[in-house]
């Protein structure tokens, strides 16, 4: 781990003992922890939800439900969270997670392909069918953190499902350091997030700036 940044998680709030444990569980039943946000970026989403007075959150790629417990720890009691995620088989250490952070009231997991379900939600919210959506059921924020080869895609899904003034947070956006490499390696994951990255620069429906956190989060306001 890059010195730095071990220096930032040893000064970030420790972060309870639900995040402890599906931290260790994550280590010991997947091969894939490095894909867990991790207490700073953690921490990052617990300030901005509780500064923002978020109430409804989205957040696509729960995996082992780190970054869902986060952003879910600081919604105030009518609070919601819906996360979305593909692989089934991470269905019962997510829920036992959300039980033991005190959040299964509040977080709702819809297991199945993004994309899919986005356009199911687009369409109870009346959206495919052109209609604009009822303020309510709006979010405030996005966690933009499944597949890269698809955040151009999750964007135009997601967009008119969040209200004016809300945010879409997304991460991995420098994907160690490939998407300014010269010339641009041409794996699909890299060439994802650099059309991702200039999508929401040249946007100007929103304002946005690259947090070089850990692996990159792109924090991307809606005007
Ligand atoms: C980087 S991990 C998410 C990490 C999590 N947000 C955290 O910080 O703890 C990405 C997750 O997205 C999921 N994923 C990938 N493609 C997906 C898709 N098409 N639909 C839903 N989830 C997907 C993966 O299975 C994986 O669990």
């Amino acid at each position: 781990m890059e010195k730095i940044y071990k220096y930032i998680e040893d000064h970030v709030t420790p972060q309870g003992e639900a995040l402890d444990w599906v931290e260790k569980q994550t280590h010991i039943r997947t091969n894939h922890a490095r894909m867990l946000s991790g207490k700073p970026q953690g921490e990052l989403l617990r300030i901005i939800v509780q500064t923002t007075g978020a109430k409804r959150i989205l957040e696509l790629g729960t995996f082992t439900g780190y970054s869902a417990i986060c952003l879910a720890s600081t919604l105030p009691s009518d609070g919601h969270l819906d996360t979305l995620e593909l692989n089934d088989e991470l269905e019962d250490l997510i829920l036992e997670g959300f039980e033991r952070a005190g959040l299964d009231e509040k977080i709702q997991l819809h297991i199945g392909d993004c994309k899919e379900t986005l356009n199911r939600f687009r369409s109870e919210m009346g959206l495919s069918e052109g209609q604009e959506a009822d303020p309510a059921k709006m979010y405030d924020i996005v966690y933009m953190d499944a597949n890269k080869r698809e955040y151009c895609e999750y964007y135009d899904l997601v967009f008119d499902m969040i209200r004016p003034g809300g945010l879409i947070l997304a991460d991995n956006v420098l994907w160690d350091g490939k998407v300014c490499m010269d010339p641009l390696p041409q794996d699909k994951q890299t060439l994802g997030i650099a059309r991702f990255n200039d999508m929401v620069s040249a946007d100007p429906r929103v304002e946005s700036v690259i947090l070089p956190l850990r692996d990159g989060l792109n924090i991307i306001r809606k005007k």
